[in-house]
């Protein structure tokens, strides 16, 4: 889907008109009013009528106040007109002066427009090539090409990377395995300018990965820590992201129920989101140094595989009681958040779809943040509002860390107790993040909102680039 701003009123093959806190009185929607109430239209929030004859698709929006309500808007509308045959469709923004509005709206297009069907032999192909943005807005009213253009622009760049996140999450095991990754990392690196180290074999064992090596050890597919870095001139913070790349979770011997199993291929998510997060905000060229470290592991069965009852050895040196295998992304982030911290970051931020507990504290939609600094932990709960991401805050607490205790090893990876899971997750990543960064760090659970099961929003089914948004938001406001 290509979006291009015009400052023309050009002849399309459709039109997509917003009707705004129900005002049918606007020039543009007056002569249609008849057959808007004959239709027995609504008004109620997103909701579409498609006029064939007229070739224009209305969309209500009535809360103007919430931008979420224009992306879900816009989608609702460009998913309805991929179905018809058409080329090309125009749109207005709804607001002169606030770009906000036009990009929440180019953001709804681009990301309501995203289909997978790279696996369908038959391909549901959309004839709709073209929307054209018109600088003419809802009350006829001209905004700058300009500034229309760069919003347009703008929006792009992170829509671009979430639906490369998504993409990735929805590769299926056999084709996105810890080698493939990387070499799509670095791949995409290259494309975008940005450094990519790639850490196998010898490399992991030299780094002292214990923890992360055991997990990867009962798969063919050999593991990978990737590093990426953008390093701007002058740049005034280093902010690490760290990605939880599980690019299949069988859960290992504590293996997964058949039922429970399906869907894992989206446990890379965290990886593919801080991939498509350091991609977007070097694109935009903030100034703040970015790394990304993903840790693309693969968690299998097998002879060799490791066990409950194994102690393994973290880089931190710290030992880990492994009690279940199927807790296996803490112990990959366990190394990887120990390398983060070598490179002295100012911010270091840990993405994962962790636990399930984190889907039953706070609902499918919205990521856990976690970490000791609350004005941090809020930041980031602005800049997931700002982006349009939802997410919920769970306290630490020290009794939920005393259920880690192991009376074998410095450390159980999981708590003696089923409650609280996803906090005594969390927990467990502190353990590995030097006491001096545990101010500077956040950990993001996206076990909820990664993998759509049922359509939400201007998200289809599948992966929806949890995460992607929110991190590109709390770069680009570092200060
Ligand atoms: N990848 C899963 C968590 C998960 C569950 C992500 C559902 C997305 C949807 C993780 O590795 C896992 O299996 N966690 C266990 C932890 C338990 C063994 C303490 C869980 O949540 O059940
Ligand atoms: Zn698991
Ligand atoms: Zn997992």
């Amino acid at each position: 889907m290509n979006i291009q701003v015009t400052s023309k009123n050009l002849k399309t093959d459709f039109e997509i008109q917003f009707i705004i806190k129900k005002d049918t009185k606007n020039p543009f929607i007056k002569e249609y009013k008849k057959l808007i109430e004959l239709s027995n239209f609504k008004y109620s929030e997103g909701e579409t009528l498609l006029l064939l004859e007229a070739k224009k698709i209305f969309v209500s929006v009535n809360d103007i106040s919430d931008l979420e309500n224009f992306k879900i808007a816009a989608s609702n509308a460009i998913k309805t007109l991929k179905k018809i045959k058409i080329k090309s469709a125009k749109i207005s923004s709804y607001d002169k002066k606030d770009l906000k509005v036009a990009k929440a709206i180019a953001e709804g297009i681009l990301l309501g427009a995203y289909q997978f069907d790279k696996y369908k032999s038959k391909k549901t192909l959309s004839t709709l090539e073209t929307v054209y943005f018109q600088t003419a807005n809802y009350y006829g009213e001209k905004i700058k090409q300009e500034d229309l253009k760069q919003a347009v622009e703008d929006t792009k760049i992170v829509c671009d990377v979430v639906n490369l996140t998504r993409d990735m999450v929805n590769s299926h095991p056999d084709e996105l395995y810890p080698e493939t990754f990387a070499k799509l990392a670095s791949k995409e690196a290259k494309e975008y300018g940005i450094e990519c180290k790639v850490l196998k074999g010898n490399d992991l064992e030299e780094e002292k990965m214990g923890s992360l090596l055991s997990v990867a050890r009962a798969s063919v597919h050999t593991p990978r820590v990737i590093h990426l870095s953008y390093k701007p001139k002058n740049a005034k913070k280093r902010v690490v992201l760290v990605g939880k790349g599980l690019t299949y979770d069988s859960g290992g011997l504590s293996l997964k129920p058949a039922d429970f199993m399906t869907t894992m291929k989206s446990d890379k998510s965290g990886g593919a989101a801080v991939l498509g997060a350091i991609l977007g905000a070097s694109k935009m060229g903030v100034d703040v140094e970015i790394h990304a470290i993903i840790g693309a592991v693969e968690n299998m069965i097998g002879g060799n595989a490791y066990k409950p009852d194994d102690v393994l050895v973290a880089r931190n040196g710290k030992t880990i009681e492994v009690k279940n295998t199927d807790a296996e992304g803490r112990l990959v982030l366990a190394d990887c958040l120990s390398y983060g911290c070598d490179l002295k970051p100012d911010y270091i931020i840990d993405v994962a779809t962790l636990t399930g507990a984190c889907v039953v504290a706070l609902g499918e939609y919205s990521s856990g943040i976690m970490g000791f600094n609350e004005k941090l932990k809020e930041a980031m709960a602005k800049s997931a509002q700002n982006s349009g991401e939802l997410t919920g805050m769970l306290p630490f607490n020290r009794y939920l860390k005393d259920l880690l205790k192991s009376n074998v090893a410095d450390i159980s990876n999981i708590g003696s107790s089923r409650y609280g899971g996803a906090i005594t997750a969390g927990l467990f990543l502190s353990e590995f993040v030097e006491e001096k960064y545990h101010s500077k760090w956040l950990h993001l659970d996206i076990a909820g909102p990664a993998y759509v099961e049922k359509d939400w929003g201007y998200n289809p089914f599948g992966g929806s680039g949890a995460g992607v948004r929110m991190l590109i938001d709390f770069i680009a406001n570092i200060k």
